[in-house]
């Protein structure tokens, strides 16, 4: 009997800046490295940034929904919701997305966020970009990595679902460790994306149980 061919994993990409993240998801689907998923939407909290270039370049249907136009995060977070609805997104992708978002009930537990650190260490407000391998060189640790999590309403928080550790080498500068972090940020997001488009969204409760699954690796 023909294996039912499962209907694509409806995803959405959240985004605020360079597009890095969202990038490697187009290229990894387009190359059929990330099977079952479609890209149904792009919302950027701002305008004009490469993020949105790649985005409109890919021909994805692409939103500007910006914080400074909401009275509150609770609105905010409703307008991202609503365009969410509309596209029937099922799992939500943030990529480099910098704002909170202060979901509704209906989305608690499909958003999943990536992290260039080994969270719950060296996250939270401020913590992004180069400051993170900043921080992370600073306290003398000899490793570092990347965290994949599912996005709560605060900053790098929420249950830990997969992470990949790399080495913190000598003399390594900031840039170094981030080029590191973000080669093996390439592979464990569609890994973890592959895995909700193969098992389906119920594949991320184990990790909302306390004490549930243990994280990828
Ligand atoms: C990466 O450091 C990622 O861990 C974090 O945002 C950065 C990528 O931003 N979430 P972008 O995808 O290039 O905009």
């Amino acid at each position: 009997m023909k294996a039912a061919v499962r209907e694509p994993l409806s995803i959405a990409v959240l985004v605020s800046g360079g597009g890095s993240t969202l990038a490697n998801l187009i290229a990894r689907i387009d190359t059929r490295r990330l099977r079952g998923v479609r890209i149904r939407r792009v919302i950027s909290s701002r305008a004009g940034v490469g993020a949105v270039e790649i985005a409109q370049r890919a021909g994805l249907p692409t939103t500007v929904i910006r914080k400074a136009d909401y009275a509150s995060l609770r609105d905010f977070g409703t307008a991202i919701a609503l365009q969410l609805d509309a596209d029937d997104v099922e799992l939500v992708v943030m990529g480099g997305f910098l704002c909170l978002w202060d979901f509704p009930p209906r989305y608690e537990g499909r958003a999943l966020n990536i992290h260039p650190a080994l969270l719950p260490k060296f996250g939270g407000r401020g913590m992004h970009g180069m400051r993170v391998h900043e921080a992370v060189l600073k306290s003398g640790a000899t490793e570092s990595g990347c965290t994949v999590h599912i996005a709560d309403r605060l900053y790098d928080h929420g249950p830990i679902v997969a992470q990949q550790r790399v080495d913190v080498l000598p003399g390594d500068t900031p840039e170094s460790l981030a080029a590191r972090v973000a080669a093996a940020e390439r592979e464990l997001y569609p890994r973890v994306i592959q895995a909700v488009a193969d098992h389906g969204l119920k594949w991320l409760r184990r990790f909302q149980r306390a004490g549930g699954g243990e994280p990828l690796s």
